[in-house]
């Protein structure tokens, strides 16, 4: 299996934690090899290195992920080979260039052809099932001067990682990518005093930016040819499930899979946007968004796989463990907090509660998140 290098603390190793790099003492004679296990003894004699970090493997504790069609895998083969910071990155400028064209030629009327955001789409594809990490590097999408550039960028490439997560294979991708990145264009035809007015909006302004979804709807299918289920994205990523979006409120499965995807995505990432550089509270603070409106405005289902893709789990969420057990989170790391267990996984309470701390055992992971008791604790608070 493919292993990746993690750096840790010295104070953090633990025994069975397995090295990712040559240790040489201080006369620069090797001490311990790359792949040894470590032990007690050999992380005493770490110690007295005075080195402050080491390289340890890590086991992917992601196998959910499915290559579920012969384009996926041969994408991921393909995209191994290549340099990731710089295919990232040209894709990020070329996204950004598309959607600015896309928008200058809707200001002109001209005709725009849907070949050219599935080019761009299957560009992001392919870097997103290289690394599912590439998430980490959403602060770089956002160093795009502008925020509704960087923004579809965002959601495509946020609703894609959940596209893989959940199956789909490469036809579906290309549709849900290509609807995520241009789900707002119809924003282009919305008087720019009301979207960027800095006030309260009037009922009827409000009224006026809710019809963006009927003109993205329309450019997609009409000007860009692009088939129902994708421009479908552009007219109902504000439906909700309870029945309270817009423009048809629709709800529960009146709404198509894709426009639920991109609904989440698209108030994840406005929500995180606001962030400051290197402040990872605001991702806190929309997965809370999230886990507080999944079943009203979200779809519960999707909701949960999308926080566990995240890897954002709030302190008091309930979890499922890939060992069965079921426990609290009960610190903020991102992929790895300490878990209190609870409940094992023959479903028995526990009268001995434990801690697990996923961060020190690689082999653990997050698998579910139990969002009935986490809206039930957070009613009592409010
Ligand atoms: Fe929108």
């Amino acid at each position: 299996m493919k292993t990746n290098k993690r750096k840790v603390g010295v104070s953090e190793l633990a025994e069975g934690m397995t090295l990712a790099e040559t240790i040489f003492d201080i006369d620069g004679k090797t001490l311990f090899s790359e792949g040894l296990k470590l032990n007690k003894k050999r992380i005493d004699r770490i110690f007295l290195l005075n080195a402050k970090t080491i390289f340890i493997e890590e086991i992917p504790k992601r196998t959910e992920k499915k290559a579920n069609d012969d384009f996926v895998k041969n994408k991921i083969e393909e995209v191994k080979s290549l340099n990731k910071e710089r295919v990232l990155n040209e894709a990020r400028v070329e996204a950004s260039k598309v959607v600015e064209n896309i928008i200058e030629q809707v200001m002109d009327a001209r005709s725009i052809k849907s070949e050219k955001i599935t080019k761009i789409v299957e560009k992001i594809i392919g870097i997103v099932l290289q690394d599912d990490k590439v998430v980490l590097n959403l602060a770089n999408l956002s160093s795009i001067d502008d925020y509704i550039f960087s923004h579809s960028v965002n959601v495509c490439v946020l609703s894609l990682i959940t596209g893989i997560f959940l199956g789909f294979n490469h036809q579906k991708l290309l549709m849900l990518g290509s609807g995520a990145l241009i789900h707002d264009i119809g924003k282009m035809l919305v008087p720019v005093s009301i979207l960027n007015k800095p006030d309260k909006l009037t009922e009827e302004e409000y009224k006026i930016i809710q019809q963006h979804t009927v003109y993205g709807h329309k450019i997609l299918r009409d000007t860009m040819k692009f088939s129902d289920e994708v421009a479908t994205i552009a007219l109902s990523h504000h439906e909700r499930v309870d029945g309270k979006g817009y423009p048809n409120q629709l709800s529960k499965n009146e709404i198509s899979k894709f426009s639920k995807i991109v609904g989440i995505t698209d108030v994840f990432d406005a929500i995180t946007s606001k962030r400051v550089s290197c402040d990872k509270i605001s991702y806190y603070k929309g997965v809370e968004y999230l886990l507080k409106n999944a079943n009203t405005q979200f779809d519960g289902d999707i909701v949960k796989k999308f926080i566990t893709i995240i890897g954002y789990y709030p302190i008091g969420l309930y979890v499922q463990l890939n060992t069965g057990d079921i426990g609290m989170v009960i610190t903020k790391n991102k992929l790895c907090p300490v878990v209190k267990v609870t409940i094992d996984s023959n479903g028995n309470k526990l009268r001995n509660h434990y801690e697990i701390d996923i961060n020190r055992n690689p082999s653990i992971s997050i698998v579910d998140i139990n969002l009935e008791e986490y809206q039930a604790k957070q009613r009592l608070l409010n």
